[in-house]
């Protein structure tokens, strides 16, 4: 192995994902994730089931990212962990293996945020990429975050818009649960709506000020609507699935595309990225690439596996922490909430 190669061991249990990744330099060797399907049935994450669950997958997870890269434990020269922002039970479970990991190694630890991550995931070295270069404008929609973000460097983010309410991934999660779809139902929609017509069924647009914006208005427009469709036909979703999810996708995608415009505009900026699990959407990566060609932007769209919860963007993160010798201690501990 080449001595000037940095090996990092990236963590990531902030929610319902359990992952581990082997960074080498900026390529990355594996990038293991361990779902939790246990929260199916109660339509939505179960904080006390999801630490337990990271509790049982996070040795397996790590061992398998270590064998899939190829590598030995010692070659690994620092692991950087997600501290926050996320589940306080699920976070603690990353944070104290990765503190026992750098300790039994005596390596560098270093803490990122959940959120870096995302942007960040479009520097990892996969299939020839081009990188976003600074400042760029990132919309981060997951399900607990919707942003527009001004990424002035790697660890230089400023949040310029953000939901009132709810993030981009729960309006998508919420509505899928009112046609009884089960959860988390983003995905579902989108393989729906593939088969529908948009703008076949009217739901509500709310109009916040500024750059920021709000979903909740969303979900009660469509939950009235479905009622009084369903008094008059009780098979009505049923009948209308697809063009009711294409509806719903449309009109999420007017509201996350209307600020990015606005937000293009005010900060005179062409670049433009997605990131967080709703950029694996493919409504919304066909939008931007349409919006892109409209307006003259430059677009970047992650790979599909970096898009959703994953170490390797915690990788990344940390090369950025390690490179700036930016290293936490043993008495870091995680937190719920970080800002950017
Ligand atoms: O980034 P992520 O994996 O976890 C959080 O940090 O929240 O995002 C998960 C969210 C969920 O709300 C999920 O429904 C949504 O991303 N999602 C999608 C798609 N794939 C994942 N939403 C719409 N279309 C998709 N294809
Ligand atoms: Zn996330």
């Amino acid at each position: 192995m080449n001595r000037k190669d940095i090996i990092i061991l990236g963590i990531e249990s902030s929610c319902d994902d359990t992952s581990a990744a082997i960074l080498k330099n900026t390529r990355i060797l594996s990038n293991v994730i361990a779902g939790q399907k246990v929260h199916e049935e109660y339509g939505g994450v179960v904080p006390e089931l999801a630490s337990r669950a990271h509790q049982q997958n996070i040795i397996p997870v790590v061992d398998q990212a270590i064998i899939k890269a190829g590598i030995k434990k010692d070659d690994i020269d620092a692991v950087a962990f997600t501290r926050g922002p996320g589940l306080l039970g699920s976070l603690i479970v990353g944070t104290s293996f990765a503190k026992s990991f750098a300790l039994g190694l005596d390596i560098p630890l270093l803490d990122c945020n959940h959120m870096h991550g995302h942007v960040l995931a479009h520097f990892i070295d996969d299939a020839n990429t081009e990188k976003p270069t600074f400042p760029f404008l990132c919309l981060t929609v997951s399900g607990g975050h919707t942003q527009i973000v001004l990424v002035k460097d790697y660890l230089d983010m400023e949040v310029v818009g953000t939901t009132i309410d709810d993030a981009a991934g729960e309006a998508f999660d919420k509505s899928a649960k009112i046609l009884g779809l089960p959860y988390p139902g983003g995905p579902l929609i989108d393989k729906y709506a593939q088969l529908g017509q948009p703008n076949t069924h009217p739901f509500a647009k709310p109009n916040v000020p500024d750059l920021n914006y709000s979903f909740s208005g969303l979900k009660t427009s469509i939950l009235y609507y479905i009622q009084k469709k369903e008094k008059e036909n009780p098979e009505f979703v049923k009948e209308n699935l697809n063009d009711i999810c294409a509806s719903i996708q449309a009109t999420i995608l007017e509201i996350l595309f209307k600020k990015l415009i606005a937000a293009s505009k005010q900060y005179k900026i062409k670049q433009i990225a997605i990131a967080g699990g709703v950029s694996a959407n493919s409504g919304l990566r066909n939008r931007l690439l349409l919006e892109g060609e409209k307006r003259d932007w430059k677009t970047f769209i992650p790979k599909f596996e970096y898009c959703t919860d994953n170490a390797a963007m915690i990788a990344i993160t940390g090369l950025q922490h390690y490179q700036k010798q930016q290293f936490a201690g043993q008495e870091i501990s995680a937190t719920a909430r970080m800002k950017l």
